[in-house]
């Protein structure tokens, strides 16, 4: 049971011994009569349940349907139903969208309201990007993205600013410092570590677990932010896949182009970068960039802490290095010259799970090749380096020859499975193709995936 207490459409909700997996969107709609907020898919893919959650990083939209209670704890909530002025004003996004027909069935429309909001009120203007999460199967998208165009140059109306302070310091039984969490998950290994959600909710709401203790993570500030010395930049395991891309595109710019495909900006804005490396996944899209950037990933258990290449901490299928009582603390990366280059390759552009994720980071000096490491997502069970192609390039010359020798030994290091995303056959052809891609990127010519869009 959880204490919690947040800002709801501006006023102070405090609720006591709630079960810590209730969902945002089951509260708000049967306990409140929200009924506002939509439910469409339950699982972070539709974003007909979008709201407006602000905190010390500003607004930014979410999925309610896989947000639980306590991961509100401090922060201000804000549904369709307060986005709207308190006279009934209407906000200039939905204004647009009544005079520039974004709305025919409505079923989507507030999901659309509470991103197009989010976005206005952070001053965004890359709607396309933005709105990638929400889906609409009537209007059609050019009239919402006209509409949100439209109502960007109106300014935020005073009633969406949030006053936290109102709060106080509330209460709240999760645990506030890493040394609480190591203390209490060293006695409880069984226990359920929540970081963004957006796993462990599909574990509710999909497959109706119950999960038994939980400790949410996200009150605690040193598993937070992105340190950044003249050696490595560490990054904090609480760090969101949204902050880490806006981060990193000033360092790996391919890297924050990959994550920009990450997903949704509500996935993003909640899922975190230890989530995506603790979920052991084989899909999962940063670890194979990380990996290929040399990242060494930070571990505590109690008050043992142990640094280990991100790469070993994956062992097998499902299988991780981690102990009973062992958490993700950070994940760092040394500093060096951007040689990285990242393909994710997925049935849709936009909010789908890779069937192949390449990573590519090749050093050449003096016309040869001095180092490599080159990782996949998607080709094995665990995200792996492809260590006879690297032993392919190092020391040759860096030519077309020695890629297409290299591109050859990919069967060497991968047996991949053939599933409902790809054969196994395309995707030896298709990470083969990857590392020519590579090269030929690396010559100056231009591989825009979109430039035979309509
Ligand atoms: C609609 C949708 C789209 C998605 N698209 C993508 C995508 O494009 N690419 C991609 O890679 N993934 C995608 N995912 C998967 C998911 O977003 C990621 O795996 C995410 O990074 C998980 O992070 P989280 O913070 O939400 O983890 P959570 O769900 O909170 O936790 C996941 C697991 O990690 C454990 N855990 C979390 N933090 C720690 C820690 N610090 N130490 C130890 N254990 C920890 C939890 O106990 C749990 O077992 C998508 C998910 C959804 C719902
Ligand atoms: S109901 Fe579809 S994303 Fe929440
Ligand atoms: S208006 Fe009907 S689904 Fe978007």
């Amino acid at each position: 049971m959880a204490d919690v207490s947040f800002l709801l459409n501006g006023e102070i909700v405090r609720l006591d011994g709630i079960d810590p997996t209730t969902t945002l969107l089951d509260w708000l709609r049967d306990s409140r009569g929200l009924t506002g907020t939509k439910e469409g898919c339950n699982e972070g893919d539709c974003g007909a349940c979008t709201v407006v959650v602000t905190d010390g990083g500003g607004p930014r939209a979410l999925n309610a349907c896989i947000l639980f209670l306590p991961q509100l704890h401090g922060r201000a909530v804000r549904t369709v139903e307060g986005i709207a002025g308190p006279d009934g004003q209407l906000h200039p996004v939905q204004q647009a969208m009544v005079d520039l027909h974004g709305s025919q069935c409505g079923f989507c429309t507030p999901g659309f309201i509470a991103s197009m909001a989010a976005a206005h009120a952070a001053g965004a203007t890359d709607f396309n990007d933005k709105l990638a999460g929400n889906l609409c199967r009537c209007t059609g998208y050019a009239p919402i993205v006209r509409a949100a165009e439209a109502a960007a140059s109106e300014p935020v109306p005073d009633w969406m600013a949030e006053d936290l302070a109102v709060l106080g310091a509330p209460e709240s039984d999760m645990p506030v410092t890493a040394d609480a969490l190591a203390e209490w998950y060293l006695a409880n290994p069984d226990a359920t570590l929540v970081a963004g959600a957006t796993d462990v909710g599909l574990w509710i709401t999909k497959q109706f677990r119950k999960i038994g203790p939980v400790a949410f993570l996200n009150r605690i500030p040193e598993l937070a932010g992105i340190a950044v010395t003249d050696e490595a930049i560490r990054i904090g395991a609480m760090t969101t896949v949204s902050e880490f891309g806006a981060f990193i595109a000033g360092h790996h710019p391919g890297l924050a182009e990959m994550i920009r495909r990450y997903g949704s900006t509500q996935v993003r804005n909640a899922a975190t970068v230890g989530g995506n490396i603790a979920n052991g996944s084989p899909i999962g899209d940063s670890p194979p960039a990380l990996i290929a950037l040399g990242a060494t990933l930070h571990l505590r258990c109690g008050a043992d802490r142990r640094a280990i290449p991100l790469e070993s901490f994956f062992l097998d299928y499902g299988r991780q290095d981690r102990k009973p009582g062992e958490f993700v603390e950070a994940v760092s990366l040394p500093r060096q010259p951007d040689r990285l280059k990242c393909y994710k390759l997925s049935k849709r552009f936009d909010q789908d799970i890779s069937a192949v994720m390449g990573a590519l980071s090749v050093t050449v000096e003096d016309g040869a090749v001095t180092a490599a490491r080159i990782a996949f997502g998607g080709m094995a069970g665990i995200p792996k380096r492809a260590a006879a192609v690297e032993a392919a390039l190092l020391g040759r010359p860096w030519t077309l020859e020695t890629v297409t020798a290299a591109a050859a030994k990919m069967a060497e290091d991968f047996t991949p499975l053939s599933d409902m995303r790809a054969s196994a056959d395309y995707r030896l052809k298709a990470a083969a193709n990857m590392l020519i891609r590579y090269f030929h990127e690396d010559q100056g010519t231009a591989a825009n995936v979109l430039e035979v869009s309509a």
